[in-house]
């Protein structure tokens, strides 16, 4: 098979985000699909039971080195990561034949970050943020239909299907960014007659009193495909 992607460059580049992130503006160039920022994340309940779903990586942050994904705090991965504060997840560009495995632990984002990254959402996602529990069963579509009508109407909004400029729905509390912090990032090129390049980064990240997370510096390697 022929594409264009080439292999990891030798000696290995010091920062595997860098890369990532270069790969993921590629991807969002390109156009192959139409979430090119969709990435799986795992999380990890008390029995060891793990459990992944796609959501959508917001920022790329090579230095110092994490990953950004907004989600339902008390949705079953919210519950998940309060109680065991780690993730894997996993980007995959198929057509671009590079895959992106970070690993580390999840800290909750910055409030102001998850304030601008909800006020930066159209006004029928914030709303819908409102009215879903996520992760909790509903009756029925009409349930929840109505619950997004209730918080319309609590909130002072048009209809639905208004094309609105200024609607404000603040951010619900339990609404709001995830970082994951990578403590080891693997990337993954396929090769020439299926013999694939792979490396592997590795870091270790140390907690300071005040909670923020200090990282060491990577070391790297190449592992067999
Ligand atoms: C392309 C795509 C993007 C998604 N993006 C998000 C997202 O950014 N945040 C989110 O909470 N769920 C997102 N979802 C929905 C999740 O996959 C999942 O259904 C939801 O978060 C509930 O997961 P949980 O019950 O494991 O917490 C997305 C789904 C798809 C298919």
């Amino acid at each position: 098979m022929s594409h264009h992607t080439e292999l990891l460059p030798d000696p290995l580049p010091a920062e595997p985000l860098v890369v990532a992130s270069r790969w993921l503006a590629e991807s969002w160039k390109l156009r192959q699909q139409p979430n090119p920022n969709s990435m799986v994340v795992a999380t990890v309940d008390p029995d060891g039971q793990p459990s992944a779903r796609v959501v959508l990586c917001k920022d790329i942050v090579p230095q110092p080195g994490y990953l950004v994904f907004y989600t339902n705090y008390l949705s079953r991965k919210g519950r998940e990561l309060s109680q065991n504060p780690r993730a894997a997840a996993v980007m995959h560009w198929d057509a671009l034949h590079r895959q992106v495995r970070v690993e580390g632990p999840v800290v909750k984002a910055p409030e102001a970050d998850s304030d601008a990254y909800f006020a930066s959402r159209a006004w029928q996602s914030r709303l819908g943020a409102w009215a879903s529990a996520q992760s909790e069963p509903i009756g029925s579509r009409k349930e929840l239909q109505d619950a997004v009508a209730d918080a319309a109407k609590r909130f002072g909004t048009p209809p639905l299907d208004t094309e609105a400029g200024d609607v404000v729905v603040p951010r619900p509390p339990n609404w709001g960014g995830f970082q994951l912090w990578a403590e080891s990032v693997e990337l993954w090129v396929e090769g020439e007659a299926r013999i694939h390049d792979r490396a592997r980064w590795t870091r270790s990240l140390t907690k300071r009193s005040d909670g923020s997370l200090h990282a060491g510096p990577w070391t790297s390697t190449r592992l067999q495909p």
